[in-house]
């Protein structure tokens, strides 16, 4: 498996931030949506309803997707400075929007902070965003309204940390150029076709039948591949049906996939196609789900020998129909499916390792004097979503112990061969025998909701480890060991983030 590895010239972007430093604001009496907290890192925007204009002023309505807070808003020409933005005043002095009127578009820019109380409901987590957008307008005269159903503006965040989220990928080719407007006329384009009957010699080899070719949808340019084996009984011509395999999105963070079944009729050479695909190419605000089908003979051409007969096609296009075109949610197809807290709102709302198989070899207490030892254990971020579901094995092995050990000295971190974290990226550990305490310093990156944009986090957790069972080594040393199996969780104190500006090198 390649770990992504940072690079370690890190141009750091903005200062330090902290829990402790985003002081929750006044307006968390506002009703906060079940989500807040996961909604606010991963889709941070607002819809914006109803945008109408006229020469002397706009109106609409902001609703925060986050927060589900909703505020009407009228904007006037600016009269004071000669700036061209006007700007729409609000009740909620949390929010500030400005437009720009020109050419039939609206350009509108949205900052605003809210605060989310559902995972620690007596600390409120601040957030703050702002983001831009152009709205197409149609206009009679001099009074103009957005041309969408709805519009969105996606933000980016500035607190509690720097994060420019990144949405879903979507069904594959939703936005080609041409999707939706091909797709009234669906067409595809069959290819590397072979069709193998082979009918065995009655002894060592067995009669089988194989259909495999790949459809290529000419809207959206998805390849679906094709595969079956089966029998043919005599005096019949079997639905050979096939669920193709394409168009499923693997990051699983997609709404939709496509889907593509296929019959083939061994005997009449039948093939019918039906599929189900996404289009917004014209416009993410009305994006569409597309139901066709096709049927057609396959103009097989085959050649035999020894009981194997091998039938071929290069290429074959298939005009089709349309049966049905469904209207989706606008914006839906980019939209993310809502996952589990990954790495970043894990590190932000609840930053903690789970640590295991701990050993501590160290000279036996009954010794005099003092020596070296080494610590070394297991530790993983704990989160729901772990790109990097392993721990990873860390250890120093110049560990002091006995009456030379200096209780406040700090060692660092070594890895498992050939491991290079991503979590934690690197960190020093202290044990203290006497207490049998542990403390892990660690600096952690998390990319999963920003990939360009990797955040740093780092904090101390510290922990008194369970009940160690101890032998003697062979060379005279005490090696204490958890519990196989054993984990538990040591929470990070004060963590502090950064957000840095660098390439992540896969
Ligand atoms: C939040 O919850 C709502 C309703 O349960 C759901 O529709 C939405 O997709 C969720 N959003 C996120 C980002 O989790
Ligand atoms: C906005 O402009 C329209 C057309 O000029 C006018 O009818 C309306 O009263 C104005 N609304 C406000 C709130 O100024
Ligand atoms: C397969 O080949 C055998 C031998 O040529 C023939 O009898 C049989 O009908 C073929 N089956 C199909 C489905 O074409
Ligand atoms: C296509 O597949 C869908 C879903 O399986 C089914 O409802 C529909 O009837 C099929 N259409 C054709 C023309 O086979
Ligand atoms: C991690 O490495 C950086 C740079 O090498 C260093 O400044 C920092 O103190 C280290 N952090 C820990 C926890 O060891």
């Amino acid at each position: 498996m390649a770990l992504a590895l940072l690079v370690t010239t890190l141009a750091v972007l903005s200062a330090s931030h902290s829990l402790a430093a985003a002081a929750p604001n006044a307006l968390s009496a506002r009703q906060d949506t079940a989500n807040c907290t996961s909604a606010s890192f991963t889709i941070p925007s607002w819809y914006i309803n109803e945008f109408k204009s006229s020469e002397t002023n706009a109106s609409f309505t902001v609703q925060n997707r986050a927060s589900g807070s909703s505020t009407s808003l009228i904007c006037n020409p600016a009269t004071s400075s000669a700036g061209t933005a006007w700007l729409c005043g609000s009740t909620d002095p949390s929010l500030q929007v400005s437009i720009q009127i020109k050419d039939a578009k609206a350009g509108v820019e949205i900052h605003q902070s809210w605060s989310c109380s559902d995972r620690s409901p007596g600390h409120p987590l601040a957030f703050q965003a702002s983001g831009k957008s152009t709205i197409p307008l149609s206009c009679t005269g001099e009074a103009c309204k957005s041309s969408n159903p709805i519009d969105l503006v996606k933000g980016s965040l500035s607190a509690p940390l720097e994060l420019n989220p990144s949405y879903a990928s979507g069904p594959l080719g939703h936005d080609k150029t041409g999707c939706g407007a091909i797709s009234t006329k669906p067409k595809w384009t069959v290819g590397t076709v072979i069709y193998v009957n082979e009918t065995g010699d009655g002894q060592n080899a067995v009669a089988t039948h194989s259909i495999q070719f790949q459809v290529l949808n000419q809207a959206n340019g998805n390849v679906a591949g094709c595969l079956n084996y089966f029998d043919v009984p005599e005096n019949e011509d079997p639905a050979v049906v096939m669920n193709c395999a394409g168009g499923t999105d693997f990051t699983r963070r997609d709404r939709y996939s496509i889907r593509t079944q296929t019959v083939f009729y061994p005997r009449s050479w039948t093939l019918t196609i039906n599929e189900t695909w996404f289009c917004d190419d014209v416009d993410a605000a009305r994006p569409a789900s597309y139901t066709g089908a096709a049927k057609t003979k396959l103009p097989l051409k085959c050649t035999s020998s020894n009981g194997r007969t091998a039938c071929q096609l290069d290429t074959f296009d298939i005009d089709g129909s349309l049966d049905e075109k469904t209207d989706l949610v606008p914006y839906s197809i980019e939209d993310p499916l809502p996952t589990p807290d990954g790495c970043t709102i894990s590190s932000v709302v609840n930053p903690s390792w789970t640590l295991s198989n701990v050993e501590i070899t160290k000279p036996p207490a009954s010794s005099a004097g003092s020596g070296s030892g080494s610590v070394a254990f297991n530790m993983k971020l704990n989160t729901q979503a772990n790109l990097f579901d392993f721990p990873v094995f860390v250890n120093n092995r110049d560990v002091v112990f006995g009456s030379a050990a200096d209780a406040d000295a700090w060692y660092p971190c070594s890895f498992g061969t050939g491991e290079q974290p991503l979590a934690p990226r690197n960190c020093s550990l202290r044990y203290v025998a006497r207490t049998n305490t542990l403390a892990v310093d660690a600096e952690w990156a998390c990319t999963d909701l920003d990939g360009d944009n990797p955040i740093v986090f780092s904090g101390v957790a510290t922990t008194t480890l369970p009940e160690l069972q101890c032998v003697r080594t062979a060379a005279g040393l005490e090696r204490c060991s958890s519990k196989e199996g054993v984990s538990w969780t040591a929470e990070v104190a004060d963590v502090k983030w950064r957000t840095v500006h660098t390439p992540v090198l896969v």
